[in-house]
């Protein structure tokens, strides 16, 4: 098995499942001639993204990370009316790339991208009383996921389902001497996870057109 397989499965999903999009293939298109990363989720992972907020129910949703919006979109397409996704973006031009995709996909009355540094824009949605939220998407920064996890349970119910993407690190995740710090804040999420009774958590490999990676899965309980 390599790349060009798992590629062209995905491709096989995508075709099959998911209807030609062309606001998402223009937010990806002014992603890339924005000169952004192509670090968006795929979008077979942003239809599982899309389906785990309505099996959630979830009227609000958290994005930790929004880059060029494009998983922003699928979650926000998952909201009822009246629903709301606040997403968080360090990067001044690509929350303006965002906001333009956003607004392509007629969906600016219902995500608020909110610019600065999570570490810095999390307090400000407690004292807002944004919360609780009922999905929190994780796909920022690796080294500041420990933080990113202690204020999502701070923005949570019981209930409330937590995912983290990028956990897999090319395999690296599960060596405990790599001294990427990437790999070490996801190691230190996991074991924030597995030591918080609040927690019941899980985490699934993938492998696809985005290559081989994987996220986590978490609900709050109490
Ligand atoms: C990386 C980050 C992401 O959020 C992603 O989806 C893919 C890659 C990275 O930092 O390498
Ligand atoms: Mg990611």
């Amino acid at each position: 098995m390599n790349q060009d397989t798992w590629s062209r499965v995905d491709h096989y999903f995508c075709d099959a499942l998911l209807p030609d999009d062309p606001v998402l293939t223009a937010a990806l298109a002014d992603s890339d001639a924005a000169g952004l990363p192509s670090h968006h989720v795929a979008p077979n992972q942003g239809q599982l993204l899309h389906l785990f907020a309505r099996m959630q129910g979830a009227k609000k949703i958290l994005e930790i990370g929004t880059l060029a919006g494009y998983s922003t979109i699928w979650l926000a397409r998952a909201l009822p009316e009246g629903g709301q996704v606040v997403s968080l973006e360090a990067n001044p031009r690509n929350a303006e790339v965002a906001r333009i995709n956003i607004e392509r996909a007629g969906l600016s009355h219902l995500v608020d991208v909110r610019v600065g540094r999570a570490i810095d824009t999390l307090p400000l949605l407690a004292d807002e009383g944004l919360a609780p939220f009922d999905l929190v998407f994780i796909d920022a920064d690796k080294p500041s996921n420990p933080q990113y996890l202690d204020w999502s349970l701070k923005l949570a119910r019981k209930g409330t389902v937590i995912i983290g993407d990028n956990v897999v690190r090319n395999g690296e995740v599960a060596n405990p001497h790599s001294e990427d710090a990437n790999v070490q804040g996801v190691r230190r999420f996991f074991e924030l996870m597995a030591a918080n009774p609040r927690l019941r958590a899980t985490a699934i490999q993938t492998v696809g057109s985005k290559g081989y990676d994987g996220f986590s899965l978490a609900i709050v309980e109490g």
